[in-house]
């Protein structure tokens, strides 16, 4: 039993959040479990509960009812900084701090965790070369010196810094460029196999998720509507709101195999 719990290394037990003492719910009744390794993308429209579900992980958010459970153990449980620690997280927008420069932002919690000094230098250089940021080209800008694209790079290895097991992501790739979006998403993706993280990457870009993900969990106005492989989603639909929203990547995709199909014939 022990090694079942283990496997799921995310599990939200029922988990409910009202801001207003119980008149709305911004997240209602969601259970869902991660398994080591796999990525997890929480997707729906604005508003539906998607930053608020992700904040229930790691404690930026506590919920009204019900429990997380990270690695087998109660969130509540565990002291909120030390939980931190083993949990990145990359903030919708870039979220880095302005003033400071780029080595600074990434080595942020290792100070507060008076690693020392030449300790944090080293791992911010191997951090940087991670997300393919050469060190001696960045490592003293400021976050308004880099492109959008180079910014959320540095999110990432501020995320990576504390060596964490499992990453939570809130629309990492939402301000970037389709082809940007789509070069780091595939850096992301082979950075999270090789790290063997698990992951929860927030989008409300259906092609994103059906491309990334190991589970996607649609959500509607605070519910969880459907969760399943990118396959069982688009073979089998919970409801119409499901078949609307994959039906717009499915759609673009016929067209462009029927177009490529009719070039090659
Ligand atoms: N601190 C808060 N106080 C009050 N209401 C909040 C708070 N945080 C979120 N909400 C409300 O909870 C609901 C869900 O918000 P949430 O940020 O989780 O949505 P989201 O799915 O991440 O949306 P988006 O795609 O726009 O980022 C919204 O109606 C929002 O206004
Ligand atoms: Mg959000």
């Amino acid at each position: 039993m022990a090694g079942v719990i283990l496997q799921r290394m995310i599990v939200l037990e029922n988990i409910s959040k009202s801001f207003d003492g119980g008149n709305r719910f911004s997240v209602e009744n969601v259970s869902l479990r991660v398994p080591r390794g796999k990525l997890l993308v929480p997707l729906g429209g604005s508003g539906c509960g998607k930053t608020t579900t992700l904040k229930m992980i790691n404690r930026l958010i506590d919920p009204t009812s019900g429990r997380v459970l990270v690695n087998g153990q109660d969130v509540r449980d565990s002291d909120p900084v030390q939980l931190r620690r083993g949990i990145g997280y990359v903030f919708q927008g870039s979220g880095l701090f302005p003033h400071m420069t780029v080595a600074e932002n990434i080595a942020v919690v290792p100070k507060l965790l008076r690693w020392p000094k030449e300790r944090i230098r080293a791992h911010v250089e191997e951090l940087l070369e991670l997300v393919n940021l050469p060190a001696e080209q960045y490592r003293d800008r400021l976050p308004q010196q880099l492109s959008g694209g180079q910014q959320q790079r540095v999110g990432f290895a501020r995320a990576l810094a504390t060596g964490p097991e499992v990453m939570l992501l809130d629309e990492p790739f939402g301000a970037l460029d389709p082809v940007t979006r789509d070069e780091l998403r595939a850096e992301f993706v082979s950075l999270r196999q090789r790290l063997g993280l698990t992951a929860v990457m927030v989008t409300h870009d259906m092609l994103e998720a059906l491309l990334a993900a190991d589970l996607i969990a649609v959500m509607n106005a605070g519910r969880l509507v459907q969760l399943g492989t990118p396959y069982e989603l688009m073979t089998h639909p919970a409801d119409a709101f499901v078949a609307a929203l994959i039906a717009s990547p499915k759609h673009q995709m016929e067209k462009l195999q029927a177009m490529t199909a009719a070039n090659g014939t």
